[in-house]
């Protein structure tokens, strides 16, 4: 037997006998690797005369096949045994319950806020937004709220301890989206200009349907011969898009908020169906906001002539439409961060 049939025998009887893949890779490192016994003898071909050298060096060269093709036979076979032997030991219990991934979602208010501006953006309203931490003269004077008006006081208005300023009073947490029309009017006070805003207002109350800090929408439309049927239409059309009714009846009781005059209270029609609210229906009332034309010192304190421009003006609560729209009833809820409300309440972008 030549040294290469030597090898070569020895080395089939190995890979025969390997009983994992970890074994035949050594084997074949062993053999055919940079340093392999066979490896080798290929290398010492070139110290051979020419003749020999030939012959040599087809019988390595036939080894080197028949033991790679051996070693690629075992290999299957020995992954194959190795994967039932895994499955063997492996139990899957697919009866197991899952793992819990806890996932987020969209909180009712935010896509209730998205649905509004997306439905005013459709009628031109752009989006302003104003402070929270606002001063008396923004969010009272400049409203054409008198001084002696229950609004400001300490009861229902948070102060804050800053000292006051001599042109805009006391700093305050603003009550209202209302300043926001000022700021609106003195960023731009060239009409015709149609505003909206949503954000966060704050009154010391707290209960089932009031809580210390909530949010509103407010809107305001200003130019020439803006009217109060302006305000009609547009609070008609809004809230049959915004509750996805065909037709919905307003009544508009009169009301008075001293920043418009005349001023009304907004309410919709409903009935109750098989225990749900159905709207636009029925001969129920539900008010859901407030209104009217803009009274001139509101326009003067936004330096526009009220002569020359008329304007409406509205608020919601980002609450109520919400509870009305999804059937939520505890205010509370809301802002307490309770991941069962939030399962319960929550919209997925996806699903939803
Ligand atoms: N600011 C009022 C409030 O907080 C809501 C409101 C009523 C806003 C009438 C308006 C309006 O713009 O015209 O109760």
């Amino acid at each position: 037997m030549t040294d290469v049939e030597k090898l070569l025998s020895s080395c089939l009887f190995e890979v025969d006998n390997a009983t994992n893949t970890k074994r035949l890779d050594d084997i074949k490192v062993a053999v055919l690797g940079k340093n392999g016994k066979l490896t080798e003898m290929l290398k010492s071909l070139r110290h051979m005369p020419e003749e020999e050298r030939k012959t040599a060096g087809a019988e390595i060269n036939a080894a080197k096949s028949d033991i790679l093709k051996r070693i690629e036979a075992k290999a299957i076979t020995l992954e194959i045994l190795e994967m039932e032997k895994k499955l063997a030991s492996e139990f899957l219990d697919v009866s197991m319950p899952a793992r819990v991934r806890p996932s987020g979602s969209i909180h009712p208010l935010t896509k209730v806020a998205e649905e509004v501006a997306d439905i005013l953006s459709q009628y031109g309203f752009v989006f302003a937004e104003g402070p929270e931490i606002e001063s008396e003269y923004y969010n009272f004077t400049a409203l054409n709220i008198p001084d002696h008006h229950p609004a400001r006081t300490m009861h229902d208005t948070f102060y804050l301890n800053y000292p006051a300023d001599s042109n805009e009073g006391r700093k305050l947490l603003r009550t209202h989206t209302s300043p926001v029309q000022i700021r609106a009017m003195l960023a731009n006070n060239k009409p015709p200009f149609r505003y909206f805003s949503i954000g966060r207002v704050y009154r010391s109350d707290y209960d089932a349907t009031h809580t210390p800090m909530f949010n509103q929408i407010e809107g305001l439309m200003v130019g020439e011969g803006v009217s109060f049927a302006h305000l009609k239409y547009l609070m008609t059309d809004f809230l049959k898009k915004f509750f996805g009714v065909p037709k919905l009846t307003l009544r508009l009781r009169p009301s008075f908020f001293p920043f418009t005059e005349p001023s009304t209270e907004i309410d919709i029609n409903y009935e109750v169906k098989n225990g749900r609210i159905a709207f636009g229906t029925g001969d129920k009332w539900l008010e859901v906001a407030g209104g009217g034309v803009v009274h001139p010192n509101v326009l003067r304190s936004g330096n526009v002539d009220p002569s020359k421009y008329q304007g409406f003006a509205f608020g919601f609560g980002l609450e109520r439409l919400a509870s009305l729209k999804y059937g939520i009833s505890d205010l509370r809820g809301y802002f307490e961060s309770d991941d069962r409300w939030r399962d319960a309440f929550g919209f997925n972008y996806v699903t939803k």
